[in-house]
């Protein structure tokens, strides 16, 4: 990102902070919000000012160490943060791999002081294994697309962002877009612009921009003309909570696009670190898919925010994610490498690399 970091953990003498890059505000500025309590950064979850599932893993442990050394009660914050948006399920895990280490630390004696420390130097190991994750799944997603579109020169399409804004390091989806730009094999990248809104439109294609990427954006109506046009050669998505049998939670959009590729004969992939795996969620149906309000569909969003589009009273209905089966997904790239055909136990295998070492 340009100046702002997407999140930065500062000490000044008044105390810590988590500093956000606030997202609501992109492309137009690069505003910093500061939080300096578990309610702030509560709000800022679920204004969306820090969203995408990744960083709110980052962003919850941060959250149980800003607790921490500000002495308030940790295990209440683990609560609240936990609870701020239900689908990714990165927030529930970040915020409790920060309150496990705060436990550990008080059960071993290490006092308030050294327990705040723990569940900071937890917060910090996320982070820097959610970078280090990105980069792997960028080579894998590579030669995946490699493998899958021998003649190079990539048309790819995307939904939602999932780039450098969302992650410790260079995402998931866009990560892997971003690696192929580098090695010269992108030929378009194709932005859905997200409604309601408007994660693509406003904050991939920023992304897009800055890193030089030829890209297009398009309404998300119009994704089937394009697939229909022969245009795309594979659509690349991330994902808030993949289920152990391979379903996956993603951005609302995200399935009709799984559909469409099926239909087209075109390789559905979808990019996310293994702590986006839910092994204990059996089926995509288990999966609980956050309800928004009705006026993010009802009003336009973004710098226009509050104008409204339809006549007063109208009911939406706004869920923020939907499920994509297994049976249409080409693959799933993970930090440990591929699964495809995806299935329950490949999923379970590929998990257990990494939790098992
Ligand atoms: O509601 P959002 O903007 O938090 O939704 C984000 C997405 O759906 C992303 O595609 C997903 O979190 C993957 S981000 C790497």
């Amino acid at each position: 990102m340009g100046g702002v970091p997407a999140l930065r953990w500062d000490d000044p003498p008044e105390g810590p902070v988590i500093a956000l890059l606030d997202q609501r505000c992109l492309p137009s500025e690069e505003v910093e919000l500061v939080c300096t309590d578990v309610p702030a950064l509560v709000d800022a979850v679920q204004s969306l000012a820090v969203r995408g599932a990744p960083l709110l893993g980052i962003a919850g442990a941060y959250g149980v160490a800003l607790a921490a050394a500000r002495g308030f009660d940790v295990e209440e914050a683990a609560v609240q943060l936990s609870g701020a948006r239900p689908t990714a399920v990165n927030l529930a895990y970040g915020v409790a791999r920060a309150r496990d280490a705060h436990r550990a630390a008080l059960r071993d004696g290490a006092g308030p002081q050294g327990a705040a420390q723990a569940a900071l130097e937890a917060a910090r190991r996320l982070h820097a294994e959610d970078a280090e994750a990105s980069a792997q799944m960028a080579g894998h997603g590579l030669r995946l697309l490699q493998e899958l579109l021998p003649g190079g020169g990539f048309r790819l399409l995307t939904h939602c962002n999932t780039g450098a804004l969302v992650s410790g390091g260079e995402g998931t989806a866009l990560g892997v877009i971003a690696a192929a730009h580098r090695a010269r094999e992108l030929r378009r990248l194709w932005v859905d612009e997200t409604r309601p809104l408007l994660q693509g439109a406003r904050l991939t294609a920023y992304e897009a921009a800055r890193a030089g990427m030829p890209y297009t954006l398009l309404s998300d109506s119009a994704a089937g003309s394009l697939f229909s046009a022969g245009e795309v050669d594979a659509v690349l998505v991330g994902a808030d909570r993949i289920a152990a049998d391979g379903s996956v939670a993603n951005k609302v959009g995200s399935y009709p696009l799984a559909v469409l590729a099926r239909y087209h004969h075109v390789p559905f992939v979808v990019v996310a670190p293994t702590t986006t795996v839910d092994l204990s969620t059996p089926d995509g149906a288990s999966i609980e898919v956050e309800q928004r309000p009705g006026h993010e569909v009802t009003e336009l969003p973004g710098a226009a925010a509050g104008t409204p589009v339809a006549p007063l009273g109208t009911q939406a209905y706004n869920p923020a994610f939907d499920v994509t089966p297994p049976e249409l997904l080409t693959a799933i790239v993970t930090e440990n490498g591929v699964v495809s055909p995806v299935t329950g136990a490949g999923l379970a295998e590929l998990c257990n690399r990494s939790r098992s070492g």
